[in-house]
């Protein structure tokens, strides 16, 4: 039976993780028809930790040769209009646009990686996943239905929230299993999957601005480190240069079932927000629940500030 979560919208259990069931029917066809291509890169996370930035910083590494700097289309285009998010485009029925883009193609999920199809996981496709500290998902996942849904009558308040988050009952839910399914591909196939996470990214941008530009096929020359080049792609994908954009001040796309303004993607991009919406039993309690299963498979709690 499906569930209310978050915000009005409904999320059913599928092979253990709970997905909003208007992206249901897009999953499954997903699962059953995708073909991946060699060459495809995925953007992959569990929602609000961080994927706009990470879509930013690889379109921007991948186009840095092809377009003066001043003429990057992520000054004109928010970052989801420059890589296509699958789960909407096969669940709104549009198939055809993710076939017709040409290789090579960087394409963004957020299904389970136990539930991606055989093509995907069986494939040399490369996959990039980012996570979060899940108390400031929890937070930043809030705040987006809230804006989102902005007018709903009942919709649930932050403990509300929190308590089902803790459940496991969110979009493509529980986030620990999530995080720990990739994490657990990284280890296995680390050529092919590369495991990053927001907090680290934000301590020290240029290094994993390196990292994503070796592991995608694009790495900086000598010459473009003299020059500053990755200190110009971090630069133009920073939290504050995306935020100030008139295309993320003032334009919207429909990312879920509705409109959604791009700004609601660019709320306060730091690290500890939760500090301002959980009180220490609520913060202990998640990190308690997320720390044992995280301790059950092998991944220990790290850099949780
Ligand atoms: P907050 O709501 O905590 O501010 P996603 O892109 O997965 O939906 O995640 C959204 C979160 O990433 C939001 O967090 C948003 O502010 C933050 N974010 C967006 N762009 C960013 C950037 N360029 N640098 C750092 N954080 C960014």
């Amino acid at each position: 039976l499906p569930l209310r979560t978050l915000d009005h919208r409904r999320i059913r259990l599928y092979q253990g993780f709970w997905i909003p069931e208007d992206y249901l029917r897009g999953v499954l066809t997903i699962q059953e028809h995708f073909t991946s291509r060699p060459t495809d890169l995925f953007v992959t996370s569990y929602p609000k930790s961080g994927t706009t930035w990470l879509k930013a910083l690889i379109f921007a590494t991948m186009t840095r040769k092809k377009y003066p700097l001043d003429q990057n289309p992520l000054l004109a285009y928010n970052p989801h209009q420059c890589i296509a998010y699958i789960d909407k485009h096969f669940s709104h029925g549009r198939s055809r646009i993710v076939e017709a883009i040409p290789s090579p193609r960087v394409l963004s999920t957020h299904i389970p990686y136990s539930i991606l199809p055989e093509s995907i996981t069986g494939s040399d496709c490369r996959i990039i996943y980012i996570w979060r500290d899940p108390k400031d998902v929890i937070v930043s996942l809030w705040h987006f239905a809230q804006e989102v849904y902005e007018g709903t009558p009942d919709l649930p308040s932050f403990s509300e929230s929190f308590e089902l988050f803790c459940e496991g009952n969110s979009y493509f839910g529980p986030i620990w299993n999530h995080i720990i399914e990739y994490w657990q591909e990284s280890k296995r196939k680390p050529e092919e999957v590369l495991f990053l996470k927001y907090e680290d990214m934000l301590e020290d941008p240029i290094k994993y601005a390196r990292i994503l530009a070796n592991f995608i096929g694009c790495p900086y020359s000598e010459a473009e480190e003299k020059q500053g080049a990755i200190e110009q792609v971090v630069d133009l994908c920073s939290f504050k240069k995306l935020k100030d954009l008139e295309v993320n001040k003032c334009g919207s796309g429909t990312i879920l079932d509705g409109h959604v303004s791009y700004a609601a993607f660019f709320r306060k991009g730091m690290v500890g927000d939760w500090r301002n919406h959980m009180t220490s039993e609520m913060a202990q309690r998640l990190d308690g629940i997320v720390a044992e299963k995280f301790k059950e498979a092998g991944l220990e709690m790290i850099n949780m500030k």
